[in-house]
């Protein structure tokens, strides 16, 4: 799709009409509001047909509340109806404030992913013109809402993509060609290279598997000799077989989607260099496959890590903390980030404690929690904070290792889990851990089985912008 930015409307031609609820007085321009069926709830659509049989399509969004849905409305109606729109259409923007008519772009843009990339007939894609109807120079905030939609299509693609085609050596050559794309710096850290500078940890996780581990390393800097604002890192496992303490078969086909953290890190680094954000930003991604083999780690082994502390593996399913450990123990000693985020699908009990609703979040620091907690709001990707309270250090106690993967009990896994990240973070002050496994894969309208949401790429990434 293009975006083009008119002040005067063509009556001739097809338009979308965003209307809020109870507030229908702008539409009498076009048509007679008698017997109108429709009253402008969220998602809610009438077509009605103009002087020159010209398509109107009246959009619902709803009561204020439901502003934050925006995005899925619009993306409903293109999802739905855009095969009748002529080369193009135009929307209305008048009544729609910034934020809006941003997320009115994404949510088209949204409409543009296709799930079926391996079938071996591929839809045509059609070239659309929007056309936003505004008075104001509305022209960036086009272009951000474009950016941010075509690259959160990018990351779900990496998401829904098997595991077969998406390696960690995969992920290295899309952050490769991301980063010659975008201009920024991408490193790339092979097998080998990690056996030399003692990835432990990533290495143990991905040494059952033919597909060898990778470490990411995406820096995007605008400001040369200052230091680097914040570090992301991203659990990039793509498949989790959960190793030797494996899984049930019961729908282990979606843990292709266990790579969820890394694909927003990927996605936020390459979106932050498009945007030019005015920030020095790392992203890193540890990335392996848990696979079953006879060279597989065990439950009962003792594995290094980067950090130099040694970890007793309890359960192999556990690998998203070890993976992560190392990524944030490089995150810290090479790049002393003022700010670190890390972002992983990484428990079963996160999802049963907030559902599909919210990320968990996890941090010790309250001003990054508030601001978090507040763009979640904003954008309809929500986090919910959960404790870090000293009290569960004791589970993480080994007695041969300095500590151990998994406490062995079946409560506050999510919080475990946490608690085991926080102690290869040396105490960092502005470190927050979100667990995504509940909200980055799931049930969507727009597929039969599960699929990306896409969830984290704008929190981030408005996170990146409030720093300024
Ligand atoms: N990748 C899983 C977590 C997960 C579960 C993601 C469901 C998405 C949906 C993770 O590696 C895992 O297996 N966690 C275990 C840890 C346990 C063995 C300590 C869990 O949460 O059950
Ligand atoms: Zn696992
Ligand atoms: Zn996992």
């Amino acid at each position: 799709m293009t975006y083009k930015n008119t002040q005067k409307l063509d009556n001739n031609r097809d338009m979308i009409i965003p209307c809020k609820k109870g507030n229908l007085k702008h539409v009498s321009e076009f048509i007679s509001l008698k017997n109108l069926d429709f009253e402008g709830d969220l998602s809610s659509c009438q077509l009605v047909y103009g002087k020159t049989g010209n398509r109107i399509y009246l959009l619902g969004l709803g009561e204020n509340k439901d502003a934050v849905k925006i995005e899925d409305a619009f993306r409903k109606l293109a999802f739905d109806t855009k095969k009748n729109w002529n080369k193009g259409i135009q929307v209305s923007a008048e009544l729609l404030s910034d934020e809006e008519i941003k997320q009115a772009v994404i949510g088209l843009e949204l409409s543009n992913y296709d799930i079926g990339k391996f079938k071996s007939e591929q839809k045509k894609e059609v070239e659309l013109e929007i056309t936003f109807i505004s008075k104001n120079n509305i022209a960036n905030l086009l272009k951000e809402g474009q950016y941010t939609g075509e690259t959160t299509n990018q990351i779900k693609a990496l998401i829904d993509a098997p595991a077969n085609i998406k390696t960690p050596e995969y992920l290295g050559e899309w952050a490769t060609k991301s980063a010659k794309k975008h201009q920024y710096k991408c490193t790339v850290l092979h097998k080998d290279e990690l056996e030399k500078q003692g990835f432990g940890a990533v290495i143990a996780v991905g040494q059952g598997s033919v597909n060898p581990p990778v470490v990411i390393v995406t820096e995007y800097k605008t400001k040369p000799n200052a230091k680097i604002d914040i570090g992301l890192v991203g659990k990039g496992i793509t498949f989790d077989s959960g190793g030797l303490s494996i899984k049930p078969s019961t729908n282990l086909h979606y843990m292709k989607s266990d790579m969820g953290g890394a694909a927003v890190v990927l996605g936020v680094v390459e979106l932050v260099a498009k945007l030019k954000l005015n920030v020095n930003i790392v992203g890193i991604v540890a990335s392996a496959e848990n696979a079953v083999d006879k060279d597989s780690y065990r439950p009962g082994d003792v594995i290094n890590s980067y950090s130099g502390k040694t970890i007793e593996i309890i359960d192999t399913d556990a690998e998203g903390r070890l993976v992560l450990a190392d990524g944030l123990s490089y995150l810290i000693k090479q790049f002393q980030p003022e700010k670190i985020i890390d972002l992983a699908t990484l428990t079963g009990s996160v999802v049963r404690t907030l559902g599909f609703t919210a990320a968990g979040m996890f941090t010790n620091n309250v001003d990054m929690a508030k601001t978090m907690s507040s763009i979640g709001f904003k954008i309809n990707e929500r986090v919910w904070q959960l404790p870090l309270f000293e009290d569960y250090e004791a589970d993480l106690h080994s007695d041969i290792a300095d500590l151990r993967n998994f406490s062995g009990k079946p409560i506050a896994g999510a919080i475990n889990a946490a608690k085991f990240l926080e102690a290869f973070t040396e105490s960092h002050k502005n470190w927050m851990h979100l667990d995504i496994a509940g909200v980055s894969f799931g049930d969507s309208p727009y597929s039969k089985m599960k699929s990306a949401s896409g969830f984290g790429v704008q929190l981030i990434t408005n996170y990146i912008k409030s720093l300024n």
